[in-house]
């Protein structure tokens, strides 16, 4: 597709996004990235023509495209989104879209403002699996939608690694843990209930990964730590990156951790920095566990829950409606129609379910859908903007929910 991008950000995301840019040929023509070698990676496998340390720069060279892809840290999406409208360019903007909800409102604004195109990066709606529960709910498999059960189980090791010793462990330092984790899934109750909500409750909070929890005797490092400790902890470094690199992992998390990725670099980034500690010094205050519940206008109910004690998986969720109930868990959907009886829509496996597998072919279907649009310049192509915007809102309200133990009445419903 002959779309010409520029790239803010060569991390994690900033790559997953420009390998399937690049194969479904898109042109790479800039990218921002402030560590040496990341940008140089980057565009050596891309063919990058022009490459800045910091995107400010890349925004004061000539426009370097019809659309940018914005995969910074959580911190600078609003400036640098709005910066980037501004200029001209459509958006693939990850998630969040801001950590605070007066930002997510300044780009909503800029969008409206510059008439561009922005794809939130909410990866879940564009999987194949999303695709057929949507269709079945279409054609009324379950009747009317009358609740919906969503479980996010984020996974014992990865939260240990994103959010107890990772970039999102602190929420001064990046986003609350519902909005960082799991503004993907409020959104996936809006995809399935696209309904104005009425009020929304929460609970929940930081259990395990506490100080007072520590084993007795365990190490600060889990290099350090007595054997007898460390074999027996779930969350050990050793086990969680070591191993993996021995087993022959290459990709995320590990090159996360040490980039590139080689043994002996793992070794010394566990000696010496964040990723080889132990998850219990009190380093985090993110919550490991959190509730959400949703009344909308019409009395339908939601609940989700985001679990960082889970083995990870591909979400779950169960729809019940007036005829009958459904199962997904991301792969496989079970219909139960009260008077048709039971059938199985097998979707298949697209990838995990986590950043390591393009998230169930979700992060394939956004950039394919997003170079889609700008090519032909419909945002019809896109999961609405509006809706994105509506997910982070539901986001803020239950954490002032969760924060100051009340229900929270929605103002004005609908976005
Ligand atoms: N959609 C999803 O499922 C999903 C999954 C994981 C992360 N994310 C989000 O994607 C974003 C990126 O996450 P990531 O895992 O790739 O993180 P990352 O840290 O790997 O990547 C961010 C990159 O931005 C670079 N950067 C920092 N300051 C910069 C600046 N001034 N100019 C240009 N580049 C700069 C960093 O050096 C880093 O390489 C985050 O907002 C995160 O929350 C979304």
């Amino acid at each position: 597709m002959s779309v010409s991008l520029l790239f803010l950000g060569a991390g994690n995301r900033g790559f997953a996004y420009a390998r399937l840019a690049h194969a479904l040929g898109a042109r790479i023509a800039g990218v921002a990235e402030p560590r040496g070698e990341r940008r140089e990676a980057f565009r050596e496998a891309f063919g990058v023509e022009r490459a800045f340390g910091d995107w400010r720069e890349a925004l004061e060279a000539p426009p370097l495209g019809e659309a940018a892809v914005v995969a910074l840290p959580d911190r600078l999406h609003a400036e640098a989104a709005v910066a980037l409208m501004e200029r001209g360019y459509h958006l693939l903007l990850e998630k969040p879209i801001a950590p605070t909800w007066p930002e997510v409102a300044r780009v909503a604004e800029a969008k409206a403002r510059t008439g561009r195109m922005v794809a939130v990066a909410h990866v879940l709606r564009y999987t194949p699996y999303a695709r057929a529960l949507k269709a079945l709910l279409r054609e009324g498999a379950v009747g009317e939608v009358v609740s919906v059960q969503h479980l996010e189980p984020v996974g014992h090791w990865h939260f240990a690694h994103s959010f107890v010793r990772g970039n999102w462990r602190k929420e001064g330092e990046s986003s609350p843990f519902l909005l960082a984790k799991s503004v993907h899934d409020l959104d996936w109750l809006l995809f399935l209930l696209p309904k104005g909500v009425r009020r929304v409750a929460s609970f929940g909070g930081l259990y395990h990964f506490r100080p007072e929890r520590r084993p007795e005797g365990a190490g600060t490092r889990c290099l350090d730590c007595p054997e007898g400790v460390e074999r027996r902890c779930p969350f050990s470094a050793r086990r969680i990156y070591l191993e993996a690199y021995a087993r022959g992992e290459r990709g995320w998390p590990l090159d996360v951790v040490a980039y590139p990725v080689t043994w002996e670099g793992l070794v010394e980034a566990l000696r010496e920095g964040p990723y080889g500690e132990c998850v219990y010094l009190g380093r985090n205050d993110v919550a490991d566990h959190q509730v959400v519940m949703l009344e909308y206008e019409g009395g339908e109910t939601a609940s989700l829950h985001v679990e960082g004690l889970s083995r990870m998986r591909f979400r779950e969720t169960r729809v019940f409606g007036t005829e009958g109930e459904l199962f997904g868990d991301g792969e496989r959907i079970w219909v139960h129609h009260f008077v048709r009886g039971e059938r199985v829509v097998e979707v298949g496996r697209f990838g995990e379910a986590s950043v390591r597998g393009g998230h169930g072919g979700g992060d394939l279907g956004l950039v394919e859908a997003f170079l889609r649009a700008v090519a032909l310049g419909e945002e019809g192509l896109l999961e609405p903007f509006a809706e994105a915007v509506y997910a982070h809102r539901l986001t803020f309200l239950a954490e002032e929910a969760r924060r100051g133990g009340r229900v929270v009445e929605v103002e004005n419903p609908r976005p």
